[in-house]
């Protein structure tokens, strides 16, 4: 058994979890009161009357292929927001347990866990012009003095740093916090990295969990599909936790539409697009009079400090373009965060801030 198992809240280890209408296709249905004819404009393969199968084995068996994992150790949600709220709910006991974050860091994870009671610790990235770096020691530290911490969220690349963190601290944390806390090492932007994915290393570290999502390079926000993935006896713990019939029939007809094999060489080359545009908008921004610093990127977007930050979000704003304001981020006074768009987008972007500088000048 996953010694790990052991840290999920002891009521959903013995929940007895809800029974599905089962999906039998050699019968027609009569049993999940459903409505039998079609909805006007249904032009689904299944049909949208029905409800979706579930759990979602050809969603699931395309996701563990696309991931290059086992399909029990796969779990699809409504985007990977969904797997972090069902980890946060299935492992952290209300007013009890704690997470801890790595701010700044994506938001979603501590909303999660204020919304089911669970504590936040934090322990901040360390900042540097090179990016922002994870304090291992002052992670490690956290959970030594707070047995209660759970869950450590890893984001990386991180969200809105855009760097990705070093791949040997994390897995030494892995290691370190095997038995003690589960590592969730969120990948939403893995594919603009160029590097492996932890899944690669899952068969070494049963306490590591990772969050993938096809919103950002699979250009499917729309769909709401995020995948988390873990040893087989942890994922089975979070199925008993989603909702039923949880992943719409138009999530996974459009999710397999876009994932098939002969899509991947758009995909791909799509991703290498977006990546050569960010290496041409991050160094013309290092040149903008408004820009103080542009800090290295693996992701789909770069964080900017700008000499003044509403300056440059109108200057934005008036060539039509809305981009995020991260002042409220630790560390991350005067800093907005820029995704990589069309390069049309962002050439006209870079005309704004530029127009702007010289208006300032
Ligand atoms: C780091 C990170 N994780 C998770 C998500 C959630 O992605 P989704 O729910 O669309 O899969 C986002 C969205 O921006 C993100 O930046």
């Amino acid at each position: 058994m996953n010694p790990n198992l052991n840290l999920a809240r002891p009521e959903i280890l013995t929940l007895q979890p809800y029974v599905y209408a089962a999906w039998d296709h050699r019968y027609e249905r009569m049993h999940a009161n459903e409505n039998p004819w079609r909805a006007a404009g249904d032009d689904s393969t299944l049909g949208l009357n029905v409800y979706p199968e579930s759990p979602a084995e050809a969603l699931h068996a395309r996701l563990a292929e696309l991931y290059g994992v086992n399909i029990r150790q796969v779990l699809a949600g409504r985007g990977s927001d969904e797997g972090i709220d069902l980890l946060i709910r299935s492992f952290c006991r209300a007013g009890q347990d704690s997470i801890i974050t790595c701010p700044p860091t994506f938001g979603f994870y501590r909303v999660a866990a204020e919304v089911q009671g669970a504590g936040v610790i934090e322990v901040p990235l360390i900042r540097s012009n090179e990016g922002f770096a994870l304090d291992a020691d002052k992670v490690l530290a956290a959970c030594h003095n707070n047995t209660n911490v759970k869950l450590v969220f890893l984001c990386s690349p991180g969200n809105p740093p855009g760097n990705a963190l070093d791949r040997a601290q994390m897995l030494s944390l892995c290691t370190q916090l095997n038995g003690r806390a589960l590592v969730v090492v969120d990948e939403a932007y893995v594919e603009f990295t160029g590097r492996p994915s932890f899944t690669q290393v899952l068969a070494d570290h049963p306490n590591l969990v990772i969050l993938r999502t096809l919103s950002k390079a699979y250009a499917l926000a729309g769909s709401r599909c995020g995948t988390t993935i873990a040893d087989a006896e942890i994922i089975s713990v979070l199925a008993r936790v989603i909702p039923p019939y949880a992943i719409p029939t138009s999530t996974v007809e459009s999710v397999l539409a876009a994932t098939a094999p002969e899509q991947r060489t758009r995909i791909a080359q799509q991703i290498e697009l977006l990546i050569s545009e960010r290496s041409r908008l991050s160094q013309e921004l290092q040149h903008c009079s408004l820009i103080r610093h542009v800090f290295p990127s693996d992701a789909n977007f770069i964080l900017v400090e700008c000499v003044d930050a509403d300056v440059v979000f109108n200057a934005a704003k008036s060539v039509g373009l809305v981009v995020r304001d991260q002042r409220k981020q630790p560390q991350c006074g005067q800093c907005l965060r820029i995704t990589v768009g069309t390069p049309e987008q962002n050439a006209r972007l870079l005309q704004g801030i530029r127009n702007a500088g010289k208006l300032s000048a």
